[in-house]
């Protein structure tokens, strides 16, 4: 409240004192009544005004210890005044060195892209789409405003927007304007079959092939401070040192999976049954997270799991977060044919980068994939270690490369120009941090971005033909490995 203490006596001085009061009074009940009507109308990042989305439901988030008072100061302070003083960093980026080319499924975009590439996309589908949208986002003139619709739970909104005002610090200038809605919720909803005659444009953190929604790097490659996930490239260096600790040859020569099992996902709950080291070569364990957070998190370090030779891929209620640490382990990986996919899982190829799991026929399958990799050891190191470095190109530059793509080539299909919603807040470092508790502003400023030296990567050209080709071919191989066991 600091800003409105300012007003000095001396320039009231003329004034009758009578009126000069009055007109305190006055400013101060109009501050208060302000600042209660801010307390109880503003939607904020970290859920304030907001109630969770209808679409998937849980626990509203509670403020509590915090007088009316106390939180309408604090989101008039962080909502409206950290964004003000933000000087405008539009200037040109420099490059001084040259860019390389993108992963090949990077030309992933232009096929998530293409129902639009024809019609384009007008402001009634982005309207038509908000009916599934937590958030709209809109960046002008390098600048991030949004509207929050529902809230997110836990912190992924907070981070989500974070790694957006990360990609407009690494690339000032380059980000055009843009108009996008935004799901942070798990499962894909603009069905293709229902939405055929209008597909609806919605980014979210996964898709399926039965879907029009546009997969987006999710949260955790900032953090996932609920489970005290740092930001990807820290968790890929300890993981990838901790997979060194122990030789191929000493790894325990059977395969492992630790999660929670209970996220009504089919697949988990048939895994349980293979837990048998002589019978199936798996050791399932059930990660209590209640008893890891009470624990300060010893048992979870992820780069102490990379001691066996294999490691379970399951998705969850929808994609699952800890595919990407398990593909960082070294290991093979055994990944059991997936429902959803993430923006990157879709460039792994099989029996190249992980061997697949027939869902239908899941412990005699992880024990075919076990036996052979014993019999085939040097294959099997490969294996891991091919899927390992696939993992290291997947820096936290790519992945804003990704974005930089998405968005831009997401932004050239727009039929209209994109304006601040009149609705829609400024969001910059300062609102965030201003925000985030003392945990959450630690865990965000570990993934501070730096203006890039280097241009985004080359993205692939338009080949639609040839990705239909090329995701047939890897189905094929599934199927055609999923036979044999
Ligand atoms: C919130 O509650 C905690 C524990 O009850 C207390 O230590 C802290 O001072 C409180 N904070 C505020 C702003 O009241
Ligand atoms: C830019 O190029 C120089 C010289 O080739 C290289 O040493 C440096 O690491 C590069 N910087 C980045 C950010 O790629
Ligand atoms: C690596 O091995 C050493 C010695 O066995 C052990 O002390 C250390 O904790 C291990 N580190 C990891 C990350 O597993
Ligand atoms: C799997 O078996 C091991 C050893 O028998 C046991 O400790 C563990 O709790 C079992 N896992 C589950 C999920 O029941
Ligand atoms: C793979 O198997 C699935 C289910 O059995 C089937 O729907 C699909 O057409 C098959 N794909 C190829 C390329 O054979």
């Amino acid at each position: 409240m600091g800003l409105f203490s300012r007003k000095t006596y001396q320039t009231l001085y003329p004034l009758p004192r009578f009126f000069a009061i009055l007109s305190i009074i006055t400013l101060v009940l109009l501050i208060l009544f302000q600042v209660e009507n801010l307390a109880t109308q503003t939607k904020t990042i970290v859920g304030h005004n907001l109630e969770p989305t209808p679409w998937h439901l849980f626990p509203a988030k509670t403020f509590k210890n915090e007088t009316k008072y106390a939180r309408g100061s604090k989101i008039l302070q962080c909502s409206y005044l950290s964004c003000a003083s933000m000087s405008n960093n539009n200037g040109e980026t420099i490059f001084t060195n040259e860019s390389e080319q993108c992963p090949d499924y990077y030309g992933l975009i232009h096929h998530d892209l293409e129902p639009w590439a024809k019609t384009r996309i007008s402001y009634a589908s982005l309207m038509e789409a908000k009916k599934f949208a937590s958030m709209r986002i809109v960046i002008v003139g390098g600048k991030l405003y949004v509207d929050y619709y529902y809230d997110c739970v836990q912190s992924r909104a907070l981070f989500t927007i974070w790694g957006l005002l990360q990609l407009l610090k690494r690339y000032p200038g380059s980000i055009p304007d843009v108009d996008l809605m935004f799901d942070c919720m798990d499962r894909p909803s603009v069905l293709k079959r229902d939405h055929s005659a209008m597909p609806l444009p919605l980014f979210r953190y996964c898709t399926t092939c039965d879907h029009f929604d546009i997969p987006f790097p999710d949260w955790s490659f900032w953090g996932w401070v609920e489970v005290n996930l740092g930001p990807w490239q820290e968790e890929f260096k300890s993981i990838k040192q901790g997979s060194q600790n122990t030789s191929w040859k000493n790894k325990f020569p059977y395969a492992y999976w630790k999660g929670n099992p209970d996220v009504h996902s089919p697949v988990r709950k048939k895994l349980l049954f293979c837990n048998d080291t002589n019978k199936w070569g798996a050791q399932i364990l059930r990660q209590n997270w209640a008893q890891e957070i009470s624990d300060g998190f010893k048992n979870s370090k992820l780069s102490n799991q990379c001691n066996h030779r294999y490691k379970i891929y399951a998705e969850g209620y929808a994609w699952s977060v800890s595919l990407k640490y398990i593909l960082s382990c070294g290991c093979v990986p055994l990944i059991i044919n997936p429902k959803y996919e993430d923006f990157f899982s879709r460039g792994l190829s099989p029996k190249e980068h992980y061997l697949p799991i027939s869902p239908e026929n899941i412990c005699p399958s992880i024990k075919t994939a076990v036996e052979w990799g014993n019999s085939h050891p040097s294959e099997a190191e490969a294996m891991g270690k091919a899927v390992q470095e696939y993992m290291e190109h997947l820096n936290m530059d790519r992945v804003y490369d990704y974005m930089y793509h998405l968005i831009t080539e997401y932004a050239k299909l727009l039929d209209f120009k994109p304006v601040r919603p009149s609705t829609a807040l400024q969001e910059c470092v300062g609102s965030l941090l201003c925000y985030a508790d003392e945990t959450q502003r630690a865990f965000l400023e570990r993934s501070t971005a730096f203006p890039s030296q280097t241009p985004a990567c080359k993205l692939p050209p338009s080949n639609v033909e040839m990705t239909k080709k090329q995701i047939e071919a890897k189905d094929m191989i599934i199927n055609k490995t999923q036979l044999i066991v």
